[in-house]
């Protein structure tokens, strides 16, 4: 434990350089992100903490989604396909996650710069508008072929996006015969939540879309799969699409994505969003978060909560509310350590009552 903090401390001291750096100099925190992901793969920093995460069987923080088995309620959201930075944040203790949305054909994303590192009330967060760049469905399912993902034991999600309903059944088409037949406990996520291209919202206000690509995936796996609501949907929209998933089996709602806003309205430049706007992510969001989980415990499906998570006793809130995971993604980017700290004092919180 003792050389953990020091690794901790490690890490906090070259976000804070990189971070100057980008304040003073580069103006974009992409290339901090780039940056740091390119020195974890130079010295094979996940390979440090390889034994590492056998300590979680013997946490006794287990928790399902379905058939699905986390040893940990922690999970990394889709925000992320350098398999580097998954395996480090599943080598300290994350129960698993879901790995970035992809797309059928290759996308550039938008302009740089779409990613910046924000304070609101003195906290750091961030707003990215990356706009689902990716190499497309087939070179990605490549990629993961060469990576670490195919030996995991843990429950691998792969998120699908796309610019109509018929782009989303393509990606699903193409990953169910590759997932099903590679990945040990694989899942899907339909990504319906995002904000940062002009259609990867609009299927919240088309249920029917969203229940022809349940049919379509359904007809092919039986695998779990979880629609990612967006937190700037109504109450009512959400309970609509939750009841759609109650309809099916092993469908159920990961509530939580980043909330769209102005550059203007979290103190940036209109330019340092190319698109001068973009999805928040972070602390703010967990009210709302929270809110959600209440709101959607009717349902009774094992939920997945996700969006400003940092601590150990916010998930210990969520899981009172009836939440199966939550999903994290700033927390893993500004602290990817704290997850050890969680992780115990989840230990300490559910076994002790
Ligand atoms: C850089 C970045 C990229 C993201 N990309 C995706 C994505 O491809 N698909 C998705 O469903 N969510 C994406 N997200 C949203 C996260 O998965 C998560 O829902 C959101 O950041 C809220 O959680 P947090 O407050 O723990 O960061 C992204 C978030 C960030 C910061």
């Amino acid at each position: 434990m003792a050389g953990l903090y020091f690794h901790e401390k490690g890490y906090q001291y070259f976000r804070a350089i990189f971070g100057k750096a980008n304040q003073w100099a580069l103006h974009d925190y992409e290339t901090v992100v780039h940056a740091g992901q390119a020195i974890m793969t130079r010295f094979k920093i996940p390979s440090l903490y390889k034994s590492y995460s056998r300590y979680l069987r013997s946490l006794n923080i287990k928790r399902s989604v379905f058939s699905l088995q986390f040893d940990s309620p922690i999970t990394f959201a889709a925000f992320e396909s350098h398999f580097d930075s998954l395996a480090l944040w599943l080598n300290l203790g994350c129960g698993g996650g879901c790995i970035k949305t992809i797309k059928y054909n290759e996308h550039a994303g938008n302009p740089r710069p779409r990613m910046q590192n924000i304070s609101i009330n003195g906290i750091e967060h961030l707003i990215n508008a990356l706009g689902l760049p990716g190499p497309g469905v087939n070179s990605f399912i490549e990629k993961v072929k060469q990576s670490h993902i195919p030996t995991r034991l843990c429950p691998i999600g792969f998120s699908i996006g796309g610019q109509s309903l018929a782009e989303y059944q393509q990606v699903a088409q193409a990953l169910i015969p590759y997932i099903t037949a590679d990945i040990r406990q694989p899942y899907i996520e339909i990504n319906i939540s995002c904000p940062n291209t002009t259609t990867g919202t609009s299927m919240h206000d088309n249920i029917d879309d969203i229940e022809a690509l349940i049919r379509t995936i359904r007809k092919l796996t039986p695998i779990v799969l979880v629609i990612k609501v967006s937190p700037d949907a109504t109450n009512e929209n959400l309970c609509d699409i939750a009841k759609l998933a109650t309809e099916f089996d092993c469908v159920t709602i990961n509530a939580g994505n980043t909330q769209l806003k102005s550059t203007t309205d979290v103190g940036l430049k209109p330019h340092q969003i190319s698109i001068g706007k973009g999805g928040v992510s972070g602390p703010s969001l967990f009210d709302r978060t929270l809110d959600m989980a209440n709101v959607l415990s009717q349902f009774r499906l094992p939920l997945i909560s996700t969006g400003g998570i940092t601590n150990a006793f916010q998930i210990e809130q969520l899981l009172n509310s009836g939440v199966a995971v939550v999903g994290m993604a700033t927390q893993l980017v500004k602290n990817p350590f704290s997850v050890i700290r969680m992780n115990n004092e989840l230990h300490n919180k559910l076994n002790h009552h």
